[in-house]
């Protein structure tokens, strides 16, 4: 919650490097631990560096890693990410609205440009529009349906052991401060989504939240306003992918991951990461709606959702629960168990006369002891 209070903190924050001990990407995929160093610091601030490189210790490696407006990217393809990634890590922030709104009508709708906006709108008022002073009196669809997901969560996944936690697919990180505000741990946001990150990320920067408002087709109007967390010293964000995390085994002592599992290209990859980073006896809360789209996840590594004349029917959330529950299943996770599970809606903001209601199968899932 916003208390009003000026406490601007710079990521990256060496708090987080050195307790985390990130892996160099490249040498994961090629199954080797190397840890992360850091090799240039060319912007910094306290105990922080905006801009520098991360570089892999193995000097049979020495791949380099950027740290970006306070936010290292590691993932082992950079050259693919960057060049996929460019305008959110060039976009310019300080446009007045009246130009945004000109390029805007440049771009056209379904550009980049365009969807980039369209996520930063749809995210940033799910996240942060209870603290916006603008924002007209409740509406049907009101912002912080995240938020009950995440309270919903923690309330049966307690904080069962101490440790870092993270937030898998943080988006602009809300969920992320929460966390560091009710546990009084070090968070780690990732992401994908630079343009997402570096707007949470501004909030520690600059105790301030600037997102645009979609408010229907490619009209939009840009909202300011402060905003800061008690324990957000805690709280950093880095660009990470879900489905091959930089860190060792049994890093974190708690997970949180809210509508990501059907977001990424191997649902299974992403399942056997929580359970190898997570401590044992750590929960992770997840929740996704299997809204599943051939865009993000290849229809094969879809679970359920297809195939409805086998065992399971096509339900996912059955497909889900087999996963974890040790069965046969080739992809089985045996070292997870579901602890709790719930449906519980999700109501996301698309502009001013469209909402989209989602029912999530909300999870407390547990990595077992001796696993
Ligand atoms: C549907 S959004 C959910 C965001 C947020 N957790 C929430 O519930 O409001 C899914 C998020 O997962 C992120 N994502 C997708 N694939 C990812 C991957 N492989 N690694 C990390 N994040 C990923 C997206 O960028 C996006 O921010």
């Amino acid at each position: 919650m916003s208390d009003g209070h000026d406490r601007r903190i710079n990521p990256i924050k060496r708090l987080h490097f050195e307790k985390l001990s990130p892996l160099c990407p490249v040498c994961r995929t090629a199954g080797r631990e190397s840890p992360l160093k850091i090799g240039a610091v060319l912007k910094e601030g306290k105990d922080t560096i905006t801009e520098g490189v991360l570089v892999c210790s193995n000097s049979s490696c020495l791949s380099e890693y950027p740290v970006l407006d306070g936010i290292p990217i590691l993932v082992a393809n950079l050259r693919t990410y960057i060049a996929q990634n460019f305008l959110p890590i060039l976009c310019r922030d300080d446009l007045s609205e009246t130009m945004e709104s000109l390029l805007g009508d440049c771009f056209g709708p379904g550009s980049a440009f365009d969807s980039q906006r369209q996520y930063l709108s749809t995210y940033a008022f799910d996240h942060y529009g209870d603290l916006d002073p603008e924002e007209p009196a409740p509406s049907s669809a009101p912002p912080g349906s995240v938020l009950n997901l995440l309270r919903e969560g923690l309330q049966v996944a307690g904080h069962a052991q101490r440790g870092p936690v993270i937030d898998i697919g943080c988006a602009v990180g809300r969920t992320s401060f929460e966390l560091g505000k009710a546990l009084d741990e070090i968070v780690l946001g990732i992401d994908l989504n630079f343009g997402m990150l570096k707007t949470a990320a501004a909030i520690l920067e600059k105790g301030c939240l600037s997102y645009p408002r979609r408010r229907g087709g490619i009209a939009f109007e840009r909202r300011r306003f402060p905003v800061s967390f008690d324990k957000a010293e805690k709280v950093d964000f880095w660009v990470c992918d879900a489905t091959a995390l930089p860190f060792a085994e049994g890093t974190f002592s708690a997970g949180v991951s809210l509508n990501v599992l059907d977001c990424v290209w191997s649902p299974y990859d992403y399942l056997r990461e929580i359970s190898r980073i997570l401590m044992p006896g750590g929960n992770a809360v997840l929740s996704t709606p299997y809204d599943w789209t051939a865009n993000a996840t290849p229809v094969e590594a879809w679970l359920g959702g297809h195939s409805q004349r086998s065992e399971h029917k096509g339900s996912s959330p059955d497909v889900l629960r087999s996963l974890l529950s040790g069965g046969l299943h080739p992809h089985a996770v045996e070292a997870l168990e579901l602890i709790s599970e719930k449906d519980v809606p999700w109501t996301l903001r698309l502009h001013d006369r469209s909402i989209m209601e989602y029912l999530v199968h909300l999870m407390v899932i547990r990595k077992k002891h001796g696993e």
